[in-house]
């Protein structure tokens, strides 16, 4: 079932995302990067490492490569400059030089932090992403977005930088936690909310096979997402345009995300900022109610949480003004003008931000 997409944008990112089952593979793609007697430095987390580090580590050696290992504490609390410093140190430590590799094993926070590191480490050295988790497999290891939480504020500090290969290990998906397996999927239903309307029509359709991980329904869904942010951060790398469709969700998302001190997973927040958009998009007559009730129908069938209990409505709505996507002071949000059909919106009213979290908000 493996399946090779390439990522090619004419502006520097020109890599393969290879979909596969196992590990054996990695070794031959590996090869071509370890075949200079370059070093490599597999950066992971707590949780990851334990499960698939030397695995790893036993193929890079078995390549004739040295290789070390950099290791933090699981959790978005470790997205900081500070474990990014540490890293800094691990590096020099090891000698390691401009022609060197790091390799991002593990999920979305290990990927971005790794990638931050790579695009300033010696002002820019190689990486390969290794996506561990369905969020990062289907989302953050494609298209070059790599940072680091500043303070209070979620990859304020950060860099385009695009790895050399992304290789994704779909059995890894089986060790991950239910709600982590829900937060990725929140942004597969994301991504085909706003871009492929017969993909939504399969996940509606299939609900059980891609909730048991069926692997066949995984592979399709793992295929199908990587194929439309591929598409998206092709026409635009930078964020300049139409990447911002893949916000869809996220600007209530990420206020929800920071109120609640994220205690809900990332994808999770984004099912809540897409329950809101939804109704703000119905509203405007851009989506009937009868798409409303498929779509509310479907993630409850997945087990989201569809209300959040003791936040502060106010206090929501002024972290949603303070967002990253705002553009000279006007908010940009995302809505669906039809299913399968995002598009950006510049005049969205307090009015409806405030009406789209009532949906939310007990
Ligand atoms: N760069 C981008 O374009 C982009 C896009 C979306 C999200 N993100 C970022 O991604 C992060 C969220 O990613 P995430 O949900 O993967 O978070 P994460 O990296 O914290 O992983 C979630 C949890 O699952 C564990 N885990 C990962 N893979 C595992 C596996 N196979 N088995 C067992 N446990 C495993 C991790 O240790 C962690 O505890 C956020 O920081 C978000 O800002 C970046």
């Amino acid at each position: 079932m493996s399946k090779t997409i390439n990522v090619n944008d004419g502006r520097g990112a020109d890599y393969d995302i290879r979909i596969s089952n196992g590990f054996q593979e990695l070794s031959e793609l590996l090869k071509p990067f370890l075949n200079t007697g370059r070093k490599t430095v597999i950066v992971s987390d707590s949780n990851v490492y334990p499960i698939y580090g030397e695995e790893i580590k036993k193929l890079i050696t078995d390549c004739g490569a040295f290789c070390e290992s950099f290791v933090f504490p699981a959790g978005e609390e470790s997205k900081t400059l500070d474990t990014v410093k540490e890293l800094y140190g691990f590096l020099i430590d090891n000698k390691m030089e401009r022609r060197d590799l790091l390799i991002a094993l593990g999920g979305g926070v290990v990927g971005d932090l790794t990638g931050f590191g790579a695009a300033t480490y010696l002002r820019g050295i190689d990486f390969i992403q290794i996506p561990t988790s369905l969020l990062a497999q289907t989302d953050s290891s494609i298209g070059g977005k790599t940072g680091v939480d500043l303070n209070d504020y979620k990859n304020m500090v950060g860099a385009f930088h695009q790895p050399k290969l992304c290789f994704m290990n779909m059995d890894t998906v089986k060790t991950l936690e239910k709600k982590q397996v829900l937060s990725g999927l929140g942004e597969i239903i994301k991504s085909a909310l706003i871009k492929n309307k017969d993909f939504y029509e399969w996940l509606c359709n299939n609900r059980e096979s891609v909730l048991s991980l069926n692997p066949e329904a995984l592979n399709h869904m793992i295929e199908q997402t990587c194929l439309i942010k591929r598409d998206v951060v092709r026409k635009d790398p930078k964020e300049q345009g139409e990447r911002a469709l893949l916000n869809f969700g996220h600007t209530l998302g990420h206020a929800i995300e920071k109120a609640c001190g994220f205690t809900l997973t990332h994808g999770e927040c984004v099912v809540l900022g897409m329950i809101g958009a939804m109704k703000i998009s119905q509203d405007r007559g851009m989506i009937s109610k009868d798409e409303r009730e498929i779509f509310t129908e479907l993630i409850k069938a997945c087990g989201y949480t569809m209300k959040i209990y003791g936040l502060e409505k106010e206090k929501i709505m002024e972290y949603t003004r303070s967002d990253k996507k705002m553009e000279a002071g006007v908010l940009k949000f995302i809505l669906l003008d039809g299913i399968g059909n995002g598009v950006i919106v510049r005049d969205v009213t307090c009015d409806e931000i405030s009406r789209a979290l009532e949906e939310v908000l007990e």
